[in-house]
């Protein structure tokens, strides 16, 4: 694990790419009197340029928080944090300060209130664009506001919840580029 951050700007544009591959997050929010974390698995792109579908539901300590501030921070963790992260999702803020209890650092964010993941390889700084499905689905349409890279810290990569407990982590990229003949501007 890199010590120094050498965190820089990503491009909103290639937000979805960090998306795409169905990584296992953190989400950091804050209440206006502390900061959170949760873990999540359930979210995917919505449009490229960073419009992200996020599952949290009332049963986490981190929707109300949501709910009140509109804001909340994507972070990516790599699969050598994966423990810590599941821990992350087995108990709740209500409870505890995750931060401290699992070694996460809170590191101020741009945009929002809730803070980046010091350990995590990409930020990404949200609002909430679009809540109409929140209440029956509690699915929230966020929108990146700013987003982060720390490329040292990718290490192996994101990992994926196969729904179980069980998880896969990455194995070897598949190089296709050459066959995405109607999609070149994504390849770039
Ligand atoms: C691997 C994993 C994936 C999870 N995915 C989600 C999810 O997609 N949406 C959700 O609302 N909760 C999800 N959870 C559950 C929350 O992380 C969990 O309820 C957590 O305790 C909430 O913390 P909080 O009460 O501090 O907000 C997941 C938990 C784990 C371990």
């Amino acid at each position: 694990m890199p010590a120094a951050s050498t965190r820089t700007a990503y491009p909103l544009a290639d937000v979805h790419r960090l998306i795409e591959p169905g990584p296992v997050l953190l989400v950091s929010t804050h209440d206006g009197r502390r900061a959170n974390l949760m873990t999540n698995g359930f979210n995917m792109p919505v449009a490229h340029g960073g419009l992200i579908a996020l599952i949290v539901g009332p049963w986490d300590h981190s929707h109300a928080a949501l709910e009140a501030t509109g804001e909340c921070v994507l972070a990516i963790p790599s699969v050598d944090l994966a423990e810590r992260v599941v821990d992350v999702g087995n108990c709740s803020g209500r409870d505890v300060d995750k931060w401290e209890r699992f070694g996460f650092t809170p590191v101020p964010a741009a945009e929002v209130a809730a803070p980046l993941v010091g350990e995590c390889f990409a930020n990404i700084e949200c609002t909430v664009a679009d809540d109409r499905l929140a209440a029956d689905h509690h699915l929230w349409i966020l929108r990146a506001e700013r987003a982060w890279i720390d490329p040292p810290r990718r290490g192996a990569g994101e990992f994926h919840h196969r729904g179980d407990g069980t998880f896969s982590a990455n194995a070897a990229t598949l190089d296709l580029r050459h066959r995405m003949t109607k999609w070149r501007h994504l390849t770039d």
